[in-house]
C-alpha cells in the first residue's frame, strides 16, 4: 500500500555528458552506464537524492534524478560531476572516442552548467499521479525543440486538448532564450502566438526554455538550453538537449506530446554538427546513428513519479506508430545525403561560425584578392 508521505516539493533533474564514444561518436559503451549507475545508486542508499535512471542517447550518457534540494544545487550538480568524471576515467581506461571533449577541465565552481554538461530541471509539487516524458536526442543541437514544444503547447492541431480541456483554454507562456545576447523574453500564447513565431522559428538563435500554465504559472516543461562548447569555448553554443514534460490533469496528455514527433522535421547537428537532417524518434535500443552518424536521434522516456520514485521508464518511441515517421525520415536523409558538402543540407559558414572559427575559411584568407 502506498504511504501517504508529507508532500514537499520534488525536484526533477536531467543531466547530459558526452564522455567518449563507442565506436567513434555512434554509442555508448555498457561500462560507462554501469559506472554512473553505481555512483548514484550510493548517494541513492545515503538518501542524498530519492531515485535515479541512466539512459544514452548516441554517445550522449543521459542521468535522469529525483531530489528534494531544488533546482542548481550545488551538491546535486558535485554529484553529477564526480558521476560523469567516473565515467570519464572508465571512457580514458578503454580508451573510447573523444573523452576528453565532454567535460572542461576547469575546478568544479558549483555547477555543471557551462563545464560541459546539459541540465534541465524542473521542481513541481508531486500531483496525485504525475506521469512525466523526459526526451532526449543526439546528433541535433540548441533550438532542435522548440518546434515540438510549440505544437504540444500552442497548437490545437496537434493538442486537442487547447480546445476540449477548460484548464489548458487560456494556452501556456514561453520562455526564450536568445543565446546571442544572453537574455530572455516570455510570451504568452495564443495572445502572442506570431512573436513567438517570428523568434523561435530561428532556431539557432533562440531557444524555448520552460513553458508554464497562463491559469496558474504551473510548469509544465524544461529544456536543457547551454551548454559549453568545448572547442570554442563560447558559453552558449550548441548542445545535445533534453528537455522534461509533465503530463495530463490540465497538461497536456502523453499521446499529445508525443503527437509532436509524427513528423521527423528537419534540425541542425548531425556529421560534424555540420547538417541539416530529419530528426528521428527511435526506441532506446537503436540510438546509435551510424549512417553519416545520424540521422539525428530522439529517445523518449517515460515515467510516473511516485513519493520521488521514477516508476519507469517506459520505452515511449518502441511503437510501430512511428514506422511511418522513420520510413520518413530514412527517406529524407536519402535525399538530403545527395547534396553532399552544399547548403542546405550542409549548414552555412555563418552558422558554422557561431561555434568557432572554420580552419579551411581561415586558411583561405589570404588567397583572396579585393575587388
Ligand atoms: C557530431 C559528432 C560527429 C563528429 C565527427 C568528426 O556531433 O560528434 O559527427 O563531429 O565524427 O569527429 P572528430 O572531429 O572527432 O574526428
Ligand atoms: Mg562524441
Amino acid at each position: 500500500m502506498r504511504l501517504i508521505v508529507e508532500r514537499q516539493k520534488l525536484t526533477l533533474s536531467v543531466f547530459t555528458a558526452d564522455v567518449g564514444g563507442f565506436v567513434g561518436h555512434v554509442s555508448s559503451h555498457p561500462d560507462i552506464l554501469d559506472t554512473a549507475k553505481e555512483r548514484l545508486y550510493i548517494a541513492r542508499e545515503k538518501g542524498f537524492i530519492v531515485d535515479f535512471h541512466v539512459l544514452r542517447c548516441g554517445d550522449d550518457l543521459e542521468l535522469i534524478i529525483t531530489h528534494r534540494s531544488g533546482c542548481a544545487n550545488s551538491g546535486v550538480h558535485e554529484l553529477v560531476w564526480n558521476t560523469f568524471n567516473a565515467c570519464k576515467e572508465v571512457s580514458m581506461d578503454l580508451g573510447l572516442y573523444a573523452h576528453d571533449r565532454g567535460l572542461s577541465s576547469r575546478d568544479f565552481t558549483g555547477s555543471v552548467k557551462l563545464m560541459g554538461p546539459g541540465a534541465a530541471e524542473v521542481e513541481f509539487m508531486e500531483r496525485g499521479s504525475e506521469p512525466v516524458l523526459v526526451l532526449m536526442s543526439n546528433k541535433t543541437s540548441t533550438g532542435s525543440w522548440n518546434l515540438p514544444v510549440y505544437r504540444v503547447y500552442a497548437d490545437p492541431f496537434n493538442t486537442s486538448g487547447l480546445v476540449l480541456d477548460p484548464s489548458m483554454a487560456e494556452g501556456f507562456s514561453f520562455t526564450v532564450l536568445d543565446i546571442e545576447q544572453n537574455s530572455e523574453i516570455t510570451l504568452q500564447a495564443p495572445k502572442e502566438l506570431h512573436s513567438l513565431l517570428a523568434l523561435i522559428g530561428s532556431t539557432s538563435r533562440y531557444v524555448v526554455t520552460s513553458v508554464r500554465r497562463n491559469t496558474d504559472n504551473e510548469i509544465a516543461c524544461v529544456v536543457a538550453s547551454q551548454k559549453l562548447n568545448m572547442s570554442g569555448e563560447r558559453a552558449a553554443s550548441k548542445c545535445e538537449p533534453a528537455v522534461i514534460m509533465r503530463c495530463h490533469d490540465g497538461l497536456p496528455s502523453v499521446g499529445e506530446a508525443m503527437e509532436a514527433f509524427a513528423h521527423p522535421y528537419l534540425v541542425e547537428g548531425w556529421m560534424r554538427g555540420a547538417h541539416t537532417g530529419p530528426l528521428m524518434p527511435v526506441p532506446f535500443y537503436e540510438a546509435n546513428p551510424t549512417r553519416f552518424e545520424g540521422p539525428p536521434r530522439a529517445i523518449g522516456a517515460g515515467f510516473q513519479i511516485t513519493d520521488g520514485r521514477l516508476i519507469g521508464p517506459h520505452d515511449m518511441f518502441d511503437d510501430p506508430s512511428f514506422d511511418e515517421t522513420r520510413r520518413v525520415a530514412n527517406n529524407v536523409t536519402d535525399y538530403l545525403r545527395r547534396h553532399g558538402p552544399f547548403q542546405p543540407h550542409r549548414m552555412s559558414w555563418a552558422e558554422l561560425e557561431r561555434t568557432g572559427p572554420s580552419p579551411v575559411a581561415d586558411k583561405l584568407k589570404e588567397r583572396f584578392e579585393k575587388l
